[in-house]
């Protein structure tokens, strides 16, 4: 449909870029729409379905997708690997419906389009927002290019558990942390404005609410938290993502205080909307609205009206809105009422996106060069240098270009496991290979590269999945295969490699498929199998750089003890080789930091950094005590901490100090730092900032993240990093669930991370 624009709307668009002006023109747009809409297309606008990649599928007249959009009972469609001619063809149908309104078109962009970058956990290692915000900036210029004008990112979900297998999705387990990262992906998607220019795209925060925090970090399981717990350490980031502006949720799958999410009236409306301010659209995640039923709180009629009552917009795959809302509209279950709030924000979309201006704005295919472009590569190598965290140097790592290496494991050589667990529209067989990067990094220099598998990564292959079913992969099996080496004949291969080397580059962990969406894990080390290569590699007595592949924390107590040097690279996307040879070789320097707690042993799950004290406190580092808060085989202390990470070069803080150890309440003090970079690199440094509530009415964690800043400092060089604090950065909320600031001392703490850290006292008054 063609908006045509009069004399006195005219007009108003040249007033498009303020806001009001432009709201009550859409507003005006919208009354006229649905005045002339009946029910029943209302209620389509309220369907999305997923296209799968069946976008070869004839899309004839017998098509039920193209018999519902012609019948205006589709409103958005997702699941595209970039074919903007079938989105096309869609599009059409579309407007062949009864009022012509044109679809949106979403897809599970979640680390980038075609250019992967590191998978989001390795991302939010970076600490570093401007980065996140122009990798988000280069996904949505190539999903618009692909013609995509929704993602179904960022997931912002919290996590504790690092046997949840989607703790690979999100920032990882601080709230504070995960808000900035919130903001800089939804800025990164949408722009700073309303105005939704060709290469911005829907952003879509998911999963709303409290996924994260999945019981036993078994996927989809109950969730068990109490309202003031959640508004604490858990919602941060989704109230960020919506003052940023995002433009829609997905509810998720688990329920809250015995309700489903999509149809939880106090997460839905009382927090998101009334509370955080949103006033875009609520989808719910892959037939959550069904799944409902399942709960058990009722048949597919009445699951969708108790998920429409409490704020949910749009249902995805349940056919619950369209199968059902007509006949509860008609026994007065739901009120038109409901239906129209749902169908206007959804229309709201669509016009903020420019598609009732133009249907074709995102399908022109014009843009496909920006796709896979040498400039969105070179920023996924930048990104995929700062995801890396280096967790243990004996002092071998920078590699020399001179030496002999011996690079073996079964991620060495391995493109399709660089892509990470979610990578839909991955180009996974251009993804630099390790080998690949160390051989190109070698050029030119005396030292060599002897390369063997050495290990499967798993006994038996691990099936399904997206990160193996959807990407074009060397997974899959191939009945014409010729017959594989047996595991032994591969170790020994790698052990007689090992032995004419000067140094061993073991790049071992868990493939893609092992973590991700219904890839929860109890045990959470590296596959026996490759334990026991390491351990044959081990007897060689070569030094061992272990290079770890992997979707979440591992225990790797072991390694640690007995390897030289471990270099954690996740699932570092398209250029990972060559951002893995950078900072092997020393052409980067790591600056990676963790945001989720390493753990030794899967018993301490879950962990964080942020916990509570206990009546009965037990230091994190000390052994054992009877009647303390402790275990009697492990330490309370994670492997590596929350906000640890090791650098080429060393950094020294000193004279931490506060413009005033008094505060009143409507007062600012400023914290101040020096740090110097006191060894042989350059190098950057996140300084991270602690509070501690000594006294308040309500108990407070240990230690709460509320600042951080990321410096590069050339060799010898030093500077003062100073950070504001006002009673605003103080504040939680009380056991009444008031937003308050209290008065008393504060612990302030700065350093390197969450472990080392010095201490001032703060009293607030
Ligand atoms: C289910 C997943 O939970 C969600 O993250 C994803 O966006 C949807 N499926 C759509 O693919």
């Amino acid at each position: 449909m063609k908006k045509i624009l009069t004399i006195g709307a005219l007009a108003l668009a040249l007033f498009s870029l303020n806001s009001c002006s432009q709201k009550s023109e859409m507003d005006r747009f919208i009354d006229d729409l649905m005045g002339k809409m009946s029910v029943e297309e209302k209620i389509g606008q309220l369907n999305l379905h997923s296209m799968g990649f069946r976008s070869s599928a004839a899309l004839t007249d017998d098509n039920a997708t193209v018999k519902a959009l012609k019948e205006g009972q589709m409103g958005a469609l997702y699941g595209f690997g970039g074919s903007p001619e079938t989105m096309r063809q869609l599009q059409d149908f579309a407007l062949q419906g009864p009022h012509g309104i044109p679809l949106i078109f979403g897809m599970d962009v979640i680390h980038g389009f075609q250019t992967i970058f590191p998978v989001p956990l390795a991302i939010s290692n970076t600490w570093n927002t401007d980065l996140v915000e122009k990798y988000a900036r280069v996904a949505a210029k190539e999903a618009t290019a692909g013609g995509i004008n929704w993602v179904f990112s960022p997931m912002v979900d919290i996590c504790h558990d690092a046997r949840w297998g989607r703790i690979v999705e999100g920032a990882g387990e601080d709230p504070y942390l995960g808000g900035e990262m919130a903001k800089a992906m939804v800025y990164g998607y949408q722009g700073h404005d309303d105005v939704f220019d060709e290469t911005e795209v829907l952003a879509c925060v998911k999963h709303y609410a409290l996924y994260g925090a999945a019981e036993a970090g078994r996927d989809y399981n109950t969730v068990n938290l109490g309202r003031q717990e959640i508004l604490n350490n858990w919602m941060r980031p989704y109230a960020d993502a919506a003052a940023a502006g995002a433009a829609s949720y997905m509810s998720s799958f688990n329920e809250f205080e015995g309700i489903p999410v999509s149809a939880n009236h106090y997460l839905l409306t009382e927090l998101l909307r009334d509370t955080y301010g949103f006033d875009g659209f609520v989808v719910s995640d892959a037939t959550a609205v069904q799944e409902m039923v399942a709960h058990g709180i009722g048949d597919l009629q009445e699951v969708s009206a108790r998920a429409l009552q409490a704020g949910l917009d749009m249902d995805m795959n349940s056919d619950g809105f369209v199968g059902t809302l007509k006949k509860s509209l008609d026994e007065g279950r739901v009120s038109i009422k409901d239906i129209d709030k749902a169908c206007r924000r959804i229309l709201e979309a669509k016009y903020k996106l420019g598609l009732f201006e133009d249907p074709y704005k995102y399908i022109k295919g014009e843009r496909t060069d920006e796709i896979f472009s040498d400039e969105n590569r070179a920023l996924a190598r930048e990104v995929a240098q700062e995801s890396q965290v280096l967790l243990k140097n004996s002092g071998i790592l920078p590699l020399s270009k001179d030496a002999k290496i011996a690079l073996v494991g079964p991620f060495a050589d391995n493109a399709s496991d660089m892509s990470g667990a979610w990578a839909m529209s991955a180009r996974a067989s251009d993804n630099v290979t390790i080998l690949q990067g160390i051989r190109e990094a070698l050029e030119g220099h005396k030292g060599t590269v002897s390369y063997a598998a050495g290990s499967k990564a798993t006994a038996q292959p691990i099936g399904g999945g997206f990160g193996v079913g959807f990407t074009r992969n060397e997974g899959r099996q191939n009945a014409n295969a010729k017959p594989q080496p047996t595991q032994a004949q591969m170790v020994a291969e790698a052990v007689a490699i090992a032995r004419r080397s000067d140094v061993i580059v073991a790049c071992v962990g868990e493939p893609n498929a092992m973590s991700g969406e219904g890839s929860s894990r109890a045990d959470i080390s590296i596959p026996e199998i490759q334990q026991e290569f390491i351990a044959a590699l081990k007897d060689t007595g070569k030094p061992i750089v272990l290079v770890l592949t992997t979707g979440r924390p591992l225990t790797i107590v072991w390694e640690d003890e007995n390897l030289d040097a471990i270099l954690n690279t996740w699932a570092l996307g398209t250029e990972a080789g060559h951002a893995i040879a950078d900072v092997l070789f020393g052409d980067a320097n790591p600056s990676g930091k963790l945001t989720t707690s390493f753990p030794r042993e899967v018993g301490q799950l879950p962990l964080y950094y942020n916990h509570k004290n206990t009546g009965r406190p037990h230091p994190d580092y000390e052994p054992y005590r009877k009647f303390t808060s402790c275990y009697m085989d492990v330490i309370n202390a994670p492997l590596y901490p929350f906000g640890y990470g090791l650098s080429y070069t060393t950094f020294e803080y000193s004279g931490l100090s506060l413009s005033s150890d008094s505060m009143p309440m409507d007062g600012k003090v400023t914290v101040s730092v020096n740090v110097k970079n006191t060894g042989k690199y350059d190098g950057k440094e996140t300084v991270q900032l602690y509070i501690h509530d000594v006294v308040s009415t309500s108990t407070r964690p240990v230690k709460e993240l509320r600042g951080f800043k990321k410096i590069f400092l050339k060799a010898g060089e030093s500077q003062t990093v100073t950070f504001d604090l006002t009673a605003e950065d103080l504040k939680y909320y009380n056991h009444a669930l008031e937003y308050v600031s209290e008065p008393g001392d504060f612990e302030i703490m700065v350093g390197t991370n969450s472990r080392d850290t010095e201490t001032v006292l703060l009293s607030v008054k």
